[in-house]
């Protein structure tokens, strides 16, 4: 079984490149399905999550060309096909339940298996499905698929009762060939929502207010070929590696930012004693200084990021005194407290509160990956912790961040990966 072994105690220097959104790029490529053309992305990371969506689309008849050395990805839909009901697919990486839209605007008809839950929550996709009945969608669910048809798909007002950032993207993408105007109500603010809006725009949809509480679709009879597009940069890796500089006392500079889409990460790492300033077109992460512990309060954007909870959480539990953190956007998403424990942090759940009292060190031994960020938070710990860190159930890493050990090595850390 893969693993990731950490050295601790190495301080990080130079710089590191951020590499594009998985977040942002899955959704796109999935909007793909909604223009029969060639379409090519680019700077396109290599992660295991975009290789499933690739299979999926070759798999329905579309042509796909994707270059990992250049991150060119080349997509025509022109011959897609209806998705199999059995497709699994989609059981297997939860976003590819975003096609369930594009799909039902090509095909008027749209059978897949349920996605299910993961670690961090049950997942429910009650809020896409609530989403589609205003726009004209029927859907059923049972024996584990949702089947859903439509005759004639029309613009709506819809309200979300939370800021989905899965539902404003199926909703959003739908309505764009849908007839009439869509309002979407309480939509998801985060970067990824604009960037998808950025995309579709490009390709001659008509969007407005994608970032902010409230996006009007106009909706458009068919689209257009749009120009090479390269989608955001990744805020979560980024927001990942200026907890690095934090959690080593180091000075690193961060490459291919946008300062704007970091600031909850920025202003809660200032509060913490770790401080980030663009100079130039470099982000500049100074972590030399003394650490301060802070309470965080996960929130939809612009609040704290959830997927910086458990980066954060390895960075607190080695920060002196008592640090408060309320995880309010999914149900079971402190899994990786158990394995920190193990390293000799000092985290006592209730509920969705995890009160961390800082430890003077961690030391190093087996974890394990339990989703994605945990496992980006585990290797913060192996590079502060006393010894070895051997970290399991890799992939999920893999999912969501690009040769990971590679950029950290870059930087100093003492990383690698075994193939036993
Ligand atoms: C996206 O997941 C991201 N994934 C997640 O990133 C991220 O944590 C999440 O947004 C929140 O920012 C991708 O973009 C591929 P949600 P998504 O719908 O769309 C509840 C990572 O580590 N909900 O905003 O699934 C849901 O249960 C991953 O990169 C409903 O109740 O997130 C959860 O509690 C992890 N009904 C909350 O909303 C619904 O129909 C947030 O979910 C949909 C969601």
């Amino acid at each position: 079984m893969e693993k990731i072994i950490v050295r601790g105690g190495r301080k990080l220097q130079g710089e590191v490149d951020i590499s594009v959104a998985k977040n942002a790029v899955l959704p796109i490529i999935v909007a793909t399905i909604l223009n029969p053309t060639e379409i090519i992305l680019k700077k396109v990371p290599m992660l295991e999550d975009v290789t499933v969506l690739i299979n999926l689309l070759r798999e329905l008849n579309c042509e796909v060309k994707f270059s990992p050395i250049t991150g060119d990805l080349k997509i025509n839909t022109s011959n897609l096909r209806e998705i199999e009901a059995n497709n699994e697919l989609i059981r297997k990486m939860r976003a590819s339940f975003l096609v369930m839209g594009p799909m039902l605007a090509r095909f008027g008809r749209c059978k897949i298996s349920m996605p299910g839950g993961c670690n961090i929550g049950s997942r429910p996709v009650d809020l896409h499905l609530k989403g589609f009945k205003t726009l004209g969608i029927d859907s059923e669910i049972g024996y584990g698929y949702v089947e859903a048809k439509v005759k004639n798909l029309h613009g709506n007002r819809i309200y979300l009762d939370f800021p989905s950032v899965g539902a404003t993207e199926n909703i959003m993408m739908t309505s764009v060939l849908a007839s009439g105007i869509t309002i979407i109500e309480n939509a998801a603010e985060e970067p990824e929502i604009w960037d998808l809006a950025r995309f579709l725009n490009s390709m001659g949809a008509k969007i407005e207010g994608a970032g902010y509480g409230r996006i009007t679709i106009h909706g458009v009879s068919e689209l257009k070929q749009p120009e090479p597009f390269t989608p955001i940069f990744d805020r979560i890796e980024a927001g990942t590696f200026m907890v690095a500089a934090g959690i080593t006392n180091s000075k690193i500079a961060i490459n291919g930012v946008n300062q704007e889409h970091l600031m909850p990460t920025i202003e809660k790492l200032k509060e913490c004693g770790v401080y980030c300033n663009m100079d130039g077109e470099k982000m500049i992460v100074d972590g030399t200084g003394e650490k301060r512990p802070v309470d965080i309060k996960t929130m939809p954007y612009p609040g704290f990021p959830t997927d910086m909870q458990a980066q954060m959480m390895a960075l607190l539990s080695i920060t002196k005194g008592a640090s408060v953190i309320t995880e309010t956007v999914f149900e079971n998403r402190f899994m990786h407290v158990g394995e920190l424990g193990r390293m000799g942090a000092n985290i006592k759940i209730d509920g969705r509160v995890a009160i961390v009292e800082g430890v003077n060190n961690l030391t190093g031994c087996e974890v394990k990956a339990t989703d994605l960020r945990a496992g980006a938070a585990m290797i913060l710990a192996g590079l502060v912790a006393n010894g070895q860190t051997e970290i399991g159930e890799i992939y999920h890493i893999d999912r969501g961040y690009t040769n990971i050990e590679d950029k950290f090595r870059k930087l100093g850390a003492e990383i690698y990966r075994t193939y036993r």
